[in-house]
Parts: C-alpha cells; sequence; structure tokens
C-alpha cells in the first residue's frame, strides 16, 4: 500500500490564493504540512519543491508518467508534444528538438535584434508603454518568423490577430474549470472560444499546405515538414497544426512576461546598482554588437537567471500522473498520484537561495544550481522544448533595449504577479515611461 504526505484538507482556499498570489501561495502550505504535501482531489497531487524530491520526479524511468491533464487537448491539440506520454511523446521530441537546440539559435538572432529595434523605434519619450502588452507582440512577431517563416507584414498581421484571439480566449476560468466549457447555444466565452479555433485550424493548415508545395527553408514549419523517425515516417499535417499550436501558445506569453518581469526588477529603486553594472557591460560591447555577442554576456545571463528564479513563469507546473507506484522523499507514492516539482516552492529555499525573495543575479555568478534546485523549465524527458530560444530571445531582447533606452517604471508600487492564461505574470503589466535615449 503506497501513502500520501500530509496536506490541506480541501483544495479550494489554494486556489483562490493561487489566483491572487501565484508565486507565493505555496510557500506558507510548505511551512504548515513540510515537503513534499498533498492536495486532495481526483487525483490526490503531491508537490515538493526539495531538491531530493525534484531529483525522485525528473531522474525516474519517463514511462513513470502521463501528462495529467489531458483535459487541456481543447485547447492546445490532443495530438501535441505537452500531452503526449510513452513511444509517441519520445518520437515527438526527437523530431521536434534539431530546431530548438542551442547552436540553431544563431540563425534567429538577427531576427530576434531586428525585431525588437523596430519596435523600441516607435517608443517616443515621456510615452507610458505596458511592456507585457509590447513584448506580447514582439515576441510573437519572433514567433511567426521563427517558427512560421512568416516575414511579410500582411501575412503577419492576419495570422498574429488569429493566434492572438485564441490564445486570450484560453481564460483562467475556462481553463481551471473543465465544467465552464459548455456551448450554451453557440454563447459565451466557450463557444467564442471555439469559432476562433476553428479560424486558426484553418489558416494553418492554409500555411503547411503551402509549406508542403514551396520545399524547404529555415523555419521550424518547414524542419517539422521534413523530419523524419528512422522508419522514414513523417507527421501527418494534423500532428504538425497541433504541435504549431503548442509551441505559440507555450512559447510566445512566457517569454514576453519573462522580459517584462526583468524589466520591472531592474528598474525598482533597490535594484538600481543591478541596473548599472549591466548596462556598463552592455557599453563593453561598443556600438552595434553581434547577437552571438550579446548572448556571452555573463551579467546578462545571471540577470535573465535571477529573473526565471525570482518570478517562476509557471509556479507548479505541468503535473504527472504515475503510472506505476514512486518513492518520493520516503513516501511510496501508489500509482494513480500527481506529482509536481513546485518551482515556487524549489527558487525560494533559504537554505539554496539565501534572502531568497531579494534580486541578486550575482548570486548565478558566485555558484552554479543544479538542475533540482533551479529549473525554471522544468526538467526531466519533458524539460521545455523552447528553453534555448526563449534565454536567447530574453538575453537580446534586453540587451538591444537596456543599450539604447532609459526608461522608469510608472508606478512604485511592488507587483507581487497574478495569474495570465496558465502563467504567473506581472499584475500590473508592468507600465514603464520612456525617458530618452541613453546620453
Ligand atoms: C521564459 C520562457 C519559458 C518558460 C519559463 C517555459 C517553461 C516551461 C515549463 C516549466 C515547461 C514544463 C516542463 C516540465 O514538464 O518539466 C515547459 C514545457 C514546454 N515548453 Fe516552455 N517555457 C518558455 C518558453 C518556451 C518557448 C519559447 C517554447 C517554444 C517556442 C516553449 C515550448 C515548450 C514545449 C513544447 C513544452 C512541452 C515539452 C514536453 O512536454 O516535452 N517554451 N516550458
Amino acid at each position: 500500500m503506497g501513502t500520501l504526505p500530509p496536506g490541506p484538507r480541501t483544495s479550494i482556499p489554494s486556489l483562490v490564493r493561487y489566483m491572487r498570489d501565484p508565486i507565493g501561495c505555496m510557500q506558507p502550505l510548505t511551512q504548515k504540512y513540510g515537503d513534499p504535501f498533498c492536495f486532495p482531489g481526483k487525483p490526490p497531487l503531491v508537490m515538493t519543491g526539495d531538491p531530493a524530491g525534484i531529483k525522485a520526479i525528473y531522474t525516474a524511468d519517463p514511462d513513470t508518467f502521463e501528462p495529467l491533464n489531458q483535459d487541456l487537448g481543447v485547447f492546445i491539440g490532443p495530438r501535441s508534444l505537452i500531452l503526449a506520454s510513452g513511444a509517441p511523446h519520445k518520437r515527438a521530441r526527437k523530431l521536434m528538438m534539431p530546431p530548438f537546440q542551442g547552436a540553431r539559435m544563431r540563425a534567429y538572432g538577427e531576427q530576434m535584434v531586428r525585431l525588437a529595434e523596430e519596435r523600441a523605434a516607435t517608443f517616443q519619450v515621456g510615452q507610458t508603454v505596458t511592456m507585457s502588452d509590447v513584448l506580447q507582440e514582439l515576441s510573437l512577431a519572433v514567433i511567426l518568423q521563427v517558427v512560421f517563416g512568416v516575414t511579410e507584414r500582411a501575412g503577419m498581421d492576419a495570422l498574429a490577430k488569429l493566434l492572438l484571439e485564441f490564445t486570450n480566449g484560453i481564460s483562467p476560468l475556462l481553463a481551471l474549470f473543465p465544467a465552464l466549457r459548455r456551448e450554451f447555444g453557440g454563447i459565451g466565452p466557450y463557444a467564442r472560444f471555439l469559432g476562433r479555433r476553428r479560424r486558426l485550424h484553418a489558416a494553418l493548415d492554409e500555411l503547411i499546405k503551402k509549406g508542403r508545395a514551396t520545399g524547404p527553408r529555415e523555419d521550424i514549419l518547414s524542419l517539422l515538414l521534413a523530419a523524419r523517425t528512422e522508419d522514414g515516417e513523417p507527421m501527418d499535417d494534423d500532428e504538425i497544426r497541433d504541435q504549431l499550436i503548442l509551441l505559440v501558445v507555450a512559447g510566445h506569453e512566457t517569454t514576453a512576461i519573462a522580459i517584462a518581469w526583468a524589466l520591472y526588477a531592474l528598474h525598482r529603486p533597490e535594484n538600481a546598482a543591478t541596473l548599472g553594472r549591466l548596462r556598463e557591460e552592455l557599453a563593453s560591447l561598443g556600438p552595434d554588437p553581434e547577437p552571438e555577442k550579446l548572448g556571452k554576456l555573463p551579467y546578462l545571463e545571471a540577470v535573465c537567471n535571477e529573473t526565471l528564479r525570482r518570478f517562476p513563469l509557471a509556479p507548479a507546473p505541468a503535473p504527472r500522473k504515475l503510472l506505476r507506484p514512486l518513492d518520493v522523499m520516503g513516501y511510496n507514492l501508489p500509482a494513480g498520484t500527481g506529482v509536481v516539482a513546485a518551482i515556487s516552492v524549489a527558487h525560494f529555499r533559504e537554505d539554496v537561495y539565501p534572502e531568497p525573495m531579494r534580486f541578486s543575479p550575482e548570486r548565478f555568478l558566485d555558484r552554479s544550481y543544479s538542475p533540482f534546485e533551479f529549473l525554471p523549465y522544468g526538467g526531466g524527458a519533458r524539460r521545455c522544448l523552447g528553453a534555448a530560444m526563449a534565454s536567447y530571445e530574453m538575453k537580446l531582447v534586453l540587451g538591444t533595449w537596456l543599450r539604447r533606452h532609459r526608461l522608469r517604471l510608472a508606478s512604485s508600487k511592488p507587483d507581487n504577479g497574478a495569474v495570465r492564461a496558465a502563467n504567473a505574470g506581472p499584475a500590473s503589466g508592468v507600465k514603464m515611461i520612456v525617458e530618452g535615449p541613453l546620453g
């Protein structure tokens, strides 16, 4: 017989707290119940932020688990990588990995910098800019070029509109409460969402058809069309469409939120020295550095890592369901239990990160962290496919903007974050005033 760790008797108060305080909501639970702890439910959900518990999950045989939230298939497509398990997951990852490997990022760097410069050129002195909106638009443009190869303005605008309508239609309420996913005679948020999904599918099917007719290019769609398993099997069009939707849903809002958090943290008055040190490092590259040089700056990298630590976007991501028992820190968890590596607990452990609430990139220069201590992109066989792309985009956008522009936060009020779709982002959207070019 398996055993479950202690935990609250109902998960409803924690869900309410999660909506209000997604980053901080889980730490009080570990103080009260210990680590790991368990949310009751069908299935019960065991959370751990202890490196030993996380190691047990991330190093187990991948066939120990399947993704828990299969019902999310209505949003991201039933055949998408994030919902696949076992052999189909292994096969899809193998086919999709090559375009996302570090070395390929060089090819995308020029486009990322150019798009970041184009957005910054529209900033006017004195203007207030809501950074999460501008960054969402920017990272969507990056995805459209890098993933779909869409470069002409009209095509980009039309597809961006469909994608934004679609992703913004995935409200946290629809995502968290499947009972609300009813059409109610063609009215209401779910019926609207289904209409948007139909329009998006039609546009993607058209792009896939065009991609097959045009032949190989540099973009990810065309690499997916050409990808073959060892037996020479390609992906069919329906699977490619589901994977494309996943890449957009998983890839654009996340990166935009991470950059918005970095801008927020760097411009808080208590972090003025951090911003100063970063500007010095950026200035040392001289005018118009190559994207690759920006990508290699150690302090810029430390700033991005500290942002991802201090403001985890996915506080408790991608629950896995046990297909067989698993030992986690002395508990023999039975098959059927849900398990989660709780990033928002792991990243705030005093013993690993002294003064965990402080934004201090220096900690990433002073020591290195194991994949069970620092896990912004999750881990094991399901570690984020877009991690190299997201980290590179963060560095290039921040580097490009901060080399040229002086910005200041419009409000001095601290921002503790709020849930946006499936992610924890800044509640304020990070409003900033453009002060002018750097003197
Ligand atoms: C700062 C930005 C990002 C963060 C913090 C982030 C975080 C994550 C996390 C925590 C997971 C779950 C990993 C796990 O289950 O252990 C994940 C999965 C995934 N992410 Fe990201 N992500 C980011 C950007 C991106 C980008 C840019 C893309 C692609 C364009 C992407 C594509 C994916 C995919 C496809 C998966 C599913 C992997 C699988 O199940 O095998 N992500 N991401």
